[in-house]
């Protein structure tokens, strides 16, 4: 395996503006004319090395995906698995990779890179549990940050979480339940439970194949937060209770 310095990876990086973007800021207000369609935009806040953010933009053409971290060397891996997964080398630039762009930010200025109703989901994936009270404000379903969420999500805006940390579940739910937003689909046990309940389409992410692999229970929720998602939610509901 070759090994690179902190100037390696910075060269790594600044090699892939195509897929990388280093001042996501500039792009407020504009991102489906940095895709060049009018796509959904679903963003991974915490992406780590990419596996799921990888996959996810390879399966579905028609949604635009943005993974964003806050640390170089996480980005350049996640590169690395996203030219994998679309089959495009790291020589290689201005390659098409139509649908995704890695972001390097930290998630505290969201709203300095997204305008209001830009994103249509926000993936949150075995975030960081900071589970010291007095580090509350870190763990990234603070009701400091899901407030910045729901300002750049659209009508049709979701948060997708999941975690396998049972206390960071515990005060989500708390949090996005003191906010006043519905939740659907809370499972306990994702990859358990009921037969019906686990989709075998589903993508992983670098720590739910860990943790997943070693038997630990797999928490996760949706968060219908825009109106228009909100209003089909219940329509589907009360086609569920009258059938
Ligand atoms: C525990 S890892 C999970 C990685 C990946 N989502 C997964 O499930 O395998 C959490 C990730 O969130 C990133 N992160 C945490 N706080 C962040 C912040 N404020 N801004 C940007 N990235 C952050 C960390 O750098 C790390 O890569």
């Amino acid at each position: 395996m070759r090994l690179r310095g902190r100037k390696g990876i910075r060269e790594a990086i600044e090699r892939q503006r195509d897929l990388i973007v280093l001042e996501p800021a500039i792009y407020k207000g504009k991102w489906a004319e940095v895709f060049g369609n009018d796509n959904p935009i679903h963003v991974e806040l915490g992406m780590g090395k990419g596996r799921f953010i990888s996959e996810m933009s390879k399966l579905n053409p028609h949604i635009n995906f943005i993974g964003v971290d806050m640390y170089d060397e996480l980005i350049r891996r996640a590169s690395e698995k996203v030219r994998i997964a679309h089959g495009i080398e790291e020589s290689e630039t201005d390659v098409s990779l139509e649908n995704i762009r890695l972001a390097l930010f930290n998630i505290e200025r969201i709203e300095e890179v997204f305008d209001a109703n830009e994103l249509q989901r926000i993936y949150l994936n075995f975030s960081d549990p900071w589970p010291k009270k007095k580090h509350a404000r870190r763990r990234l379903t603070h009701a400091g940050f899901v407030n910045k969420y729901k300002e750049v999500l659209n009508g049709k805006g979701q948060i997708h979480f999941k975690t396998d940390s049972r206390s960071l579940f515990e005060f989500s739910l708390n949090s996005f339940s003191d906010l006043g937003l519905r939740m659907r689909n809370i499972s306990l046990d994702l990859h358990g439970g009921f037969e019906e309940g686990f989709n075998p389409d589903h993508v992983m992410t670098e720590y739910e194949t860990k943790f997943a692999g070693r038997g630990m229970n797999i928490f996760r929720c949706e968060v219908v937060i825009g109106e228009e998602a909100l209003a089909e939610h219940l329509d589907s509901l009360q086609g569920e209770q009258q059938s």
